[in-house]
């Protein structure tokens, strides 16, 4: 079953047409990178697609519902990683989550739980109570990640996720992620880099479940001139 599917998205900021007529499908319980050079439109197409921003044609649905609509964003269990993850800079890493999750609707005990679990999970428990202003870069990145996960969302929405990090924090990522789509969850994930077999195992027998979108039938594509390398494609 289809959990994310965008059908000619077209997405103009006055002038500029940022996203003209993509279409991607994401099966359920799959990852799929969309990948793409600076520019490309990769944020614009997942903020059309969070209901983050309005787009001027076309179809984005999360799980059968356009998040533009009133309700889908409390109703739909999705997570998100924005690509510049923003967050009250006096705020304690732990009480960053807490905030976090109380606006998601979860429940005291659950909170309390889960902030232990993904703390420990992304390895940042030694910043629990380090300020936000205080935190290096990749530790943001990794409270966003954090923060994306919290309420064990079915839909789970990364927007250059491995932006800030080390070798070592991409692999822990890249194993996270590949562990949430083994428990079901659907991973859309953007980057600039183009995955190649060794990190993503594109062309070995993973292919079927991470998945590498080019875009390269988009005219994203086709307005710079660039053509992806048929490598990049699963
Ligand atoms: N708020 C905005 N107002 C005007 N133009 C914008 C806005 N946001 C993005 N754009 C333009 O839309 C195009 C796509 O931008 P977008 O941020 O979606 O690309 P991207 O693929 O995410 O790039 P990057 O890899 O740098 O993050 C670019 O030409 C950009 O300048
Ligand atoms: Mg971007």
């Amino acid at each position: 079953m289809e959990s994310i599917i965008i059908e000619n998205l077209v997405k103009s900021y006055g002038p500029t047409v940022a996203v003209d007529h993509v279409n991607l499908t994401v099966e359920e319980g799959t990852v799929f990178g969309l990948i793409g050079p600076n520019g490309a439109g990769k944020s614009t197409i997942i903020r059309s697609l969070l209901g983050l921003i309005p787009y001027q044609s076309g179809k984005v649905l999360v799980s059968g519902t356009d998040m533009h609509d009133a309700n889908a964003q409390r109703k739909l269990k999705v997570g998100y990683l924005p690509q510049k993850a923003a967050f009250q800079e006096w705020r304690t890493t732990e009480q960053a989550l807490q905030i976090l999750g109380r606006l998601s609707g979860m429940e005291r005990d659950r909170l309390k739980n889960r902030i232990e679990e993904v703390l420990e999970q992304l390895g940042i428990e030694e910043y629990r109570d380090r300020k936000v202003s205080k935190l290096s870069g990749g530790t943001i990145q990794k409270l966003g990640f954090a923060q994306a996960i919290l309420h064990e969302p079915s839909v789970l929405v990364l927007d250059e996720p491995m932006a800030s990090l080390d070798p070592a924090s991409r692999f822990q990522f890249k194993k996270m992620i590949k562990e949430l789509r083994d428990s079901g969850t659907t991973v859309l994930f953007s980057s600039h880099i183009p995955p190649t077999s060794r990190t993503w195992s594109i062309r070995s027998d993973s292919c079927r479940a991470v998945r590498s979108a080019t875009l390269d039938r988009s005219a994203v594509w086709k307005r710079r001139s660039l053509s992806a390398p048929s490598s990049w494609s699963s």
